[in-house]
């Protein structure tokens, strides 16, 4: 069966491929030819991961599975949420956001936040949705090298670093996409394999 994964991250791509059982034939966006920036326009993480899973079916007649990802800070009322990549602005800049965000927090006395991730999986005949979930909170400053997007400044509920100073097997251990990740791995095992 083949089935795309709707994103032109090829390192999130590899990630999940090794994964996955020998009778799925993961593709990419840019394996089908699908070059688009697709707009996710959604309120809300699932909406969003439906939009993507949704165009490529529509528009290529593959199952398709998407995920989107938000970080939700307790004392901003669970922003940037939906809005993370744009937080500080259409540029998408990283740092950007993270300054945004340290900057909101100087005065609150709650840090707390957490990462969730959610993946929509369109198998034409049936829409199945994971998420995954990690706690955690909005450290003082920015710390660590590795990973991407807000990682210098989440700090993973049980661990005295951020999730830029893990090595990436560790955040990928606990981490929200893991988890997600995880349990659609689990339900595409259990389909019969064509
Ligand atoms: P996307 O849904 O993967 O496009 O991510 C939305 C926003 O969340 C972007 O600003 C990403 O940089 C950020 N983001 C997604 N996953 C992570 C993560 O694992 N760590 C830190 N930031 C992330």
């Amino acid at each position: 069966m083949k089935l795309v994964f709707a994103t032109h991250n090829q390192n999130k791509f590899k990630e999940v491929k090794v994964l996955l059982p020998p009778y799925i034939e993961l593709v990419s966006l840019t394996d089908i030819g699908c070059h688009d920036e697709i707009p996710e326009t959604g309120e809300t993480l699932k909406e969003n991961a439906q939009i993507k899973s949704d165009f490529v079916t529509t528009n290529y007649g593959l199952p398709c599975f998407s995920d989107d990802t938000g970080l939700l800070v307790d004392a901003l009322n669970g922003a940037p949420g939906v809005y993370s990549a744009r937080y500080a602005g259409e540029h998408k800049n990283a740092d950007a956001n993270m300054n945004k965000i340290l900057s909101e927090l100087e005065n609150k006395t709650s840090r707390s936040a957490r990462f969730e991730t959610v993946i929509a999986l369109n198998l034409k005949e049936e829409n199945i949705h994971f998420t995954g979930v990690a706690e955690g909170k909005i450290t003082k400053s920015k710390s660590g090298q590795k990973g991407f997007g807000y990682d210098p400044i989440f700090q993973p509920k049980g661990y005295d670093k951020t999730f830029a100073e893990l090595p990436l097997e560790v955040k990928n251990e606990i981490s929200h996409r893991g988890k997600a990740i995880k349990q659609l791995i689990a339900y595409l095992h259990k389909l019969p394999s064509k």
